[in-house]
């Protein structure tokens, strides 16, 4: 089967973590040359091939150094448009995007500018190109309340814009997210989506702070890894979309096991709809058409069967009923 060719609808993708090391590089040799950066390569920051990010590795990788390289207009600009070409090219019609509110005082970016300009590549992309893009705001597990809220702000600001909803993301190993359910609230009452990382990593799947993020009523939640039966048994009564990502989960060792022991396993007999997803492509190398595949091989999936895991992922999306009808219209070929 053509996994390029099927097509996809990818739900879960961090826009800094979708960079591929290449597109960095490129970046890094333009600022080189102008003597505007003293990082080191990206290919020898990441080699080629390497994936093995694990929790304690992979947070760092993005505040010290990513960040450090995407750090201006030019820069924000030139890796937002590759990494939308990547996915359109690797087959994907339906992109939602997801990114965290970034200030950058060195370039004078403000959050609003930082919104505004990946904004614009999406605006330009999404006239020009079959895949259309919403994006999503994240607000990072490091936040605090007030900083949570001005998130939700920004998302009702460029709301008219695309901005299709808000994200929980951040280590899962730091803050309270207790704190977040003013900003939450927030979001619910003015009809923003809700997509939550949950239960993600050992540390972050407590009774308590399960129970909490199911109160801030996700429409979709990520990962669901260490989720407790009583847990389960919620999420499976709520049919709530689950957005999965297979190599993240093995690459950084977050499940026991490899390909064949991801929980896509024990979901996939439920009656939540899957949205298969690829997290970080950039760092962890496989494509959502890689992913497809390697459901299809670890999980014996036929044609037929991948066929309808990619079109479940079609109710589940943040888009409105047209986006979701064209969906349905090119997703049924
Ligand atoms: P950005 O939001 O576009 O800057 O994308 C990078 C950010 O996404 C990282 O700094 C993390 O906060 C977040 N992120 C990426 N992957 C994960 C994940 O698997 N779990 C939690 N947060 C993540
Ligand atoms: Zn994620």
């Amino acid at each position: 089967m053509d996994f390029k060719a099927l097509p996809k609808i990818e739900l879960h993708a961090h826009l800094s973590g979708s960079i591929r090391r290449e597109t960095l590089h490129e970046v890094w040799v333009r600022k080189k040359e102008s003597g505007e950066t003293s990082l080191e390569d990206p290919l020898i920051e990441m080699p080629v091939g390497k994936f093995d990010y694990n929790l304690e590795t992979f947070f760092p990788l993005f505040s010290k150094y990513i960040y450090a390289l995407c750090n201006d207009i030019s820069a924000l600009t030139y890796t937002t448009n590759a990494v939308l070409a990547d996915f359109q090219s690797d087959g994907v019609v339906y992109l939602e995007l997801r990114t965290t509110p970034r200030e950058i005082p060195s370039a004078k970016i403000t959050k609003d500018i930082y919104i505004q300009t990946i904004i614009s590549c999406i605006s330009t992309f999404n006239t020009l190109h079959n895949m259309k893009v919403n994006l999503i705001l994240s607000i990072d597990r490091r936040n605090d309340a007030a900083t949570a809220i001005s998130v939700i702000d920004l998302a009702l600001k460029y709301r008219s814009q695309g901005v299709v909803g808000i994200d929980l993301c951040g280590d899962p190993a730091v803050g309270d997210i207790s704190i977040f359910q003013p900003a939450f609230s927030k979001a619910k009452s003015e009809g923003l989506k809700i997509t939550i990382h949950f239960a993600e990593a050992v540390q972050s799947s407590t009774d308590k702070e399960l129970w909490r993020l199911l109160e801030y009523c996700p429409d979709r939640i990520g990962h669901v890894i260490h989720v407790p039966d009583k847990v389960k048994e919620e999420i499976v009564r709520r049919k709530l979309g689950l957005e999965l990502c297979l190599s993240c989960n093995v690459h950084a060792k977050m499940i026991t096991g490899t390909y064949g022991d991801h929980h896509f396993g024990w979901w996939k007999e439920t009656e939540c709809p899957i949205a298969l997803s690829t997290d970080d492509v950039g760092v962890f190398g496989s494509t959502l058409s890689n992913e497809y595949a390697l459901i299809a091989e670890h999980f014996g999936l036929g044609r037929k069967e991948i066929c309808e895991l990619a079109r479940s992922a079609i109710d589940i999306t943040f888009a409105d009923e047209e986006e979701k009808r064209r969906l349905r219209e090119i997703m049924w070929v």
